[in-house]
């Protein structure tokens, strides 16, 4: 082993270590301290794009820890946090994903954290504290549901496909993005709408559906779904020939990710 891929090694195993711990503790703050008349505290793109007092306080929790850890080190949260850095790493955050669901008390939550290096994601965590879940992945050393290695299932045919998706909060958006589950829902075995696009990622990642899409993500939603999706088994991307981004994200087994692709790409998905 060179001294090169040595620290890369330990460098992602203390950024895992640190993932780890970070979602560990917001995700019991958020779970044991979660008000019982827990309002919105503000709205941002819509009326229905809410952010609680809670997503503002764990995304302040885990940056006071990754500051504490990693002074140096960029981070982008989806409430606001943003720091350039010094070290070429950059975390990026989502402190609730799913808050619609954490709002009304549904437990299809996580608390989603991944490290970056020079544009590559090293690390990815994603932690359901309601399905007493840890999903984890290391760049190059597969994926895991709590200790246990996580595995795509196999490609089943296309029209045997149980498909994820989700729903953007401006009602544009969401008319077009229904318009597409229109015409996809008599093609595959059914949809699913889970509310967290990290779970859905990592179900993806556990075999718990066959693929998962959406339009309009930003990158703290599947920073670490992605990794642990890949790590996992799965090709990720976006429109065919891109890889996946805010236009259009896309994870499935190879054999069915080229056929959904495709096909999203003629009902076109990756425009409102
Ligand atoms: C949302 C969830 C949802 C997806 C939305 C996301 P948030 O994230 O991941 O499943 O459909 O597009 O914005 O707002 O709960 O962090």
């Amino acid at each position: 082993m060179t001294d090169q891929s040595e620290h890369l090694d330990h460098l992602k195993a203390e950024l895992l270590e640190i993932a780890l711990d970070a979602a560990a503790r917001a995700g019991a703050f958020l779970r044991d301290g979660r008000p019982d008349d827990l309002g919105v505290a503000a709205t941002k793109s819509s009326a229905v794009d809410v952010v609680t007092e809670m997503d503002i306080a764990s995304e302040k929790l885990i940056t006071g820890l990754l500051a504490d850890r990693r002074p140096d080190d960029g981070v982008l949260g989806e409430e606001g946090a943003d720091v350039e850095g010094t070290s070429g790493v950059q975390w990026v955050i989502d402190p609730i994903d799913g808050t619609v669901n954490y709002l009304y008390g549904l437990p299809s939550w996580a608390v989603s954290i991944a490290a970056r290096k020079d544009g590559e994601t090293l690390v990815g965590v994603v932690h359901a504290p309601m399905r007493g879940e840890t999903y984890s992945a290391v760049l190059g050393q597969g994926a895991f549901v709590n200790d246990l290695p996580a595995r795509v299932r196999p490609a089943p045919a296309f029209g045997l496909a149980l498909v994820g998706t989700g729903f953007g909060y401006l009602a544009e958006r969401r008319a077009r993005q229904a318009e597409v589950v229109r015409q996809l829902v008599p093609e595959v075995r059914d949809i699913r709408r889970g509310g967290s696009a990290a779970i859905d990622l990592c179900d993806v990642a556990a075999g718990r559906l066959d693929a998962y899409y959406e339009r309009g993500l930003n990158p703290w939603d599947y920073a670490a779904g992605d990794l642990i999706a890949r790590e996992a088994g799965a090709l990720t991307g976006g429109r065919p020939g891109e890889p996946l981004s805010t236009d259009l994200t896309i994870a499935a087994p190879p054999g069915l990710f080229e056929a959904l692709q495709t096909r999203l790409e003629d009902l076109g998905a990756w425009h409102d």
